[in-house]
């Protein structure tokens, strides 16, 4: 059981115990009190920390004249992906397409969506082709997101492969699994042969909460912890030229759950395990995530074992900036420095923003007080200083390159 699922388990027991304290006649007065004290607390918490705000947005004085702007110009000058994931922009509209010289399509290359009709092992690849038609025929490189990924089916239940798994009698799953996991693998690359050549092999494969665990998901369950290795080796035999990727989510480059990521990719090294890249999501969502000096020198970790990096999930809630005088301003400038010393490593080849307009937010589906806009674009599709300072930041090390 998480943390947060014992806090509120706890919580609702109080809760109800304070309420059938106040049926009974001798106890009322302690349930009553319980029961105050608790809903002051909550008040005080949410109205601190909780409370939606809204904070200016001086910036639209200058959106007009940034909405003409165009990053991936210097994106593609200087040989740097520039990403993002569509999240329910076209492709071919001007603002996405002359930004971003990659394209994350999300969802749509996961295993569940690729299935046909939530049939498991059956697939119907025809979002996912157009999805990356377009951005092809808008000559954007596509990563792939992702073949492997034990939260797809534990979390988002996308397909539930335990549930599947159980229609098998117990001595067959493995087995299954294993067929499934390799028919996946083989066919999807295959059908992208050529037109996707980097790929997100297996996605989170330490544990956020057990942090310092490999984490313990469905395939760990039934095919071990080789099941990455084993991924990794089957999608190289695919096809040899691919560029295949671990990508992870980590909060704390000097936690854990960090060098257990590290110790991962160390040994698949060391026993020649065809891993090219490493992708660090960063999705930075609470004021204590990251330091960026502690992303950079973790990045030259891996870049140091000769792999490539990308950024590949960036989004940076707004919410954070909330001490600071303008928080659009401060938020715009952090994603500056970031990028910035990303690029700073030239094995860093690219970043990808996790969203693009703050009116489609995944981080809105979650208990985080508002606003969390971390986007480029806000939800009037009015360009943010955070565009504008990636702009800058692009632009600068355009020209810094060419006049050396
Ligand atoms: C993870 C996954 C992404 C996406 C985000 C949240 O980082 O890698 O595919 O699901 O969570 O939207």
């Amino acid at each position: 059981m998480g943390i947060l699922k014992i806090i509120v388990t706890i919580i609702a027991i109080v809760v109800m115990g304070s309420i059938i304290m106040i049926f009974i006649k001798k106890l009322r007065k302690i349930g009553l009190m319980i029961l105050g004290s608790l809903i002051i607390i909550f008040a005080v918490i949410w109205l601190l920390f909780f409370r939606p705000k809204q904070y200016k947005k001086t910036y639209l004085k200058d959106a007009s004249e940034w909405k003409n702007l165009n990053i991936r110009q210097y994106a593609d000058s200087i040989g740097f992906y520039i990403g993002a994931i569509p999240g329910g922009t076209e492709i071919s509209d001007p603002l996405f397409c002359n930004n971003f010289n990659s394209l994350t399509p999300e969802s749509a290359l996961k295993m569940g969506p690729l299935f046909m009709n939530g049939s498991i092992g059956e697939y119907d690849f025809t979002h996912a082709d157009e999805l990356v038609d377009q951005a092809l025929a808008k000559n954007l490189r596509v990563r792939g997101h992702t073949l492997v990924w034990g939260k797809q089916s534990d979390m988002f239940k996308n397909p539930d492969l335990r549930k599947w798994l159980e229609t098998f009698p117990k001595e067959e799953r493995t087995r299954q699994l294993k067929e499934l996991t390799d028919k996946h693998i083989v066919t999807v690359l295959n059908h992208f042969r050529g037109r996707i050549k980097t790929w997100d092999c297996v996605n989170e494969p330490t544990s956020l909460y057990k942090t310092g665990e490999i984490e313990n998901n469905v395939y760990t369950e039934y095919l071990g912890k080789d099941y990455i290795a084993d991924a990794l080796k089957l999608a190289h035999s695919v096809d040899s030229s691919l560029k295949l990727f671990l990508n992870e989510q980590i909060f704390d480059y000097n936690n854990k759950q960090a060098d257990c990521f590290t110790e991962l990719v160390r040994n698949l090294k060391k026993n020649d395990v065809p891993v090219s890249g490493i992708g660090i999501q960063s999705h930075i969502l609470t004021k204590t995530d990251t330091a960026i000096i502690d992303l950079q020198n973790y990045i030259k970790i891996f870049t140091d074992m000769g792999l490539e990096v990308e950024i590949t999930e960036l989004d940076i809630r707004l919410r954070i900036f909330d001490a600071a005088k303008d928080p659009y301003d401060a938020q715009g400038r952090y994603y500056a420095r970031l990028i910035k010393a990303a690029m700073a490593n030239p094995m860093c080849k690219g970043v990808t923003f996790w969203g693009f307009c703050d009116d489609k937010c995944w981080i809105d589906n979650y208990p985080f007080p508002k606003p969390n806009e971390p986007y480029f674009f806000d939800s009037e599709m009015k360009p943010k200083p955070a565009f504008y300072e990636v702009y800058k930041t692009l632009k600068y090390s355009f020209e810094s390159r060419t006049r050396k």
